[in-house]
């Protein structure tokens, strides 16, 4: 049986203002996090990955709007509530920021500020929801500190950000995120910045607290290689849409959209015989203000139908269902 759905965001669009006019950031956006499971987002730079989460949060730069969509927490249950019809700044809006959705940045520095202690920062975090009295909050975030993995938690509580190193901040930034003991984190590429071993050792914390809390997690990344080793579900995107939507198995056994196999073709192999040119994907991504009319992928696709996939876009894929948005497949359908 599929467990529900924590947060249920349906055909989100999202709009910038910008000097040039506005742009379309989000396409009829569709996806689930569900408790236990990790949805992993996927697409080159500029696909609209961190705008899906920064929405989710209600925290979008000043310039950009819910133009369409909904974004429902607790869906189907007696407490539904649209996050996208909330006032940002309400208090029901900033109880679900940190009590419900834990949020893991790429530079964990820019969730920390340098003129307190981590112990500060922390207990802060945590008496900002359902206060427990200084004395308990302190004993709480020494013990978040260790389940994030950090050694001598008891004295490293009083040491400042930049006194650790970049795996132990971003281990300090897990531990801020579960802070209000949300049951669904985002975490937006938290292990970019670290170096591969860092990277393996965070990725498989992240994995391991996913799993005892019972957190659905959303993880952003670029990297197809961090998809394979944490996702269960899998959302590609491509300029503002969701291309393709299913288990992760299914991602890489058998692959729907001529874009997620383009993807999966950058990945280097392993057994490949050295210096064998890597496959990169033919053209860049287009500017979202100079987006191609029909399915935004085909003047990057192989499999592009000259006359078809230039001027109509395929159907998104389904809320809540597994399948691709592309003409070949709805014409096999
Ligand atoms: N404040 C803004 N004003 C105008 N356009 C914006 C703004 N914020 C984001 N965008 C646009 O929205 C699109 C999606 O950006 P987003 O940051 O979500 O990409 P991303 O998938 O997270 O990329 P990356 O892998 O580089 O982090 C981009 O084309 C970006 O230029
Ligand atoms: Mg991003």
């Amino acid at each position: 049986m599929v467990e529900r759905s924590l947060i249920s965001v349906r055909e989100l669009a999202v709009e910038f203002r910008a000097d040039t006019g506005t742009v379309r950031a989000l396409d009829s956006v569709s996806l689930d996090l569900r408790p236990g499971r990790v949805l992993g987002v996927v697409g080159e730079s500029g696909c609209g990955k961190s705008v899906t989460a920064r929405a989710i949060l209600r925290i979008l730069d000043r310039n950009g709007t819910i133009a369409a969509g909904r974004i429902l927490i607790d869906p189907d249950t007696p407490s539904e509530t649209d996050l996208a019809q909330i006032d940002p700044e309400s208090k029901q809006m900033r109880n679900v920021r940190g009590a419900r959705v834990g949020l893991i940045f790429q530079e964990p520095m820019s969730a920390l500020s340098m003129q307190y202690t981590i112990g500060n920062q922390l207990i802060e975090a945590i008496r900002a929801h359902n206060d427990p009295g200084k004395t308990v909050a302190r004993q709480r975030a020494i013990q978040l500190l260790g389940d994030a993995g950090i050694p001598r938690p008891e004295t490293r509580i009083d040491a400042y950000p930049f006194q650790l190193s970049g795996g132990l901040r971003q281990r300090v930034g897990i531990a801020l995120a579960l802070a209000g003991d949300p049951d669904i984190l985002i975490a937006d590429e938290p292990t970019t910045a670290l170096d591969v071993t860092t990277q393996a050792q965070i990725l498989t914390l992240l994995r391991r607290l996913q799993m005892d809390k019972n957190i659905a997690l959303m993880l952003i990344t670029h990297d197809m290689g961090v998809i394979a080793q944490m996702a269960d579900d899998v959302a590609v995107m491509y300029l503002g849409r969701v291309v393709e939507y299913a288990p992760v198995h299914d991602v890489f056994h058998r692959p729907q959209h001529p874009y997620t196999r383009a993807l999966l073709r950058s990945v280097p192999d392993l057994r490949a015989t050295p210096r064998q040119r890597l496959s990169t994907i033919g053209g860049a991504v287009p500017q979202s203000n100079a987006r191609p009319t029909g399915c935004p992928f085909h003047p990057r696709c192989p499999e592009a139908m000259p006359g078809r996939c230039d001027t109509a876009a395929p159907k998104p894929v389904p809320p809540g269902e597994a399948g691709a948005s592309c003409f070949r497949l709805e014409d096999a359908a």
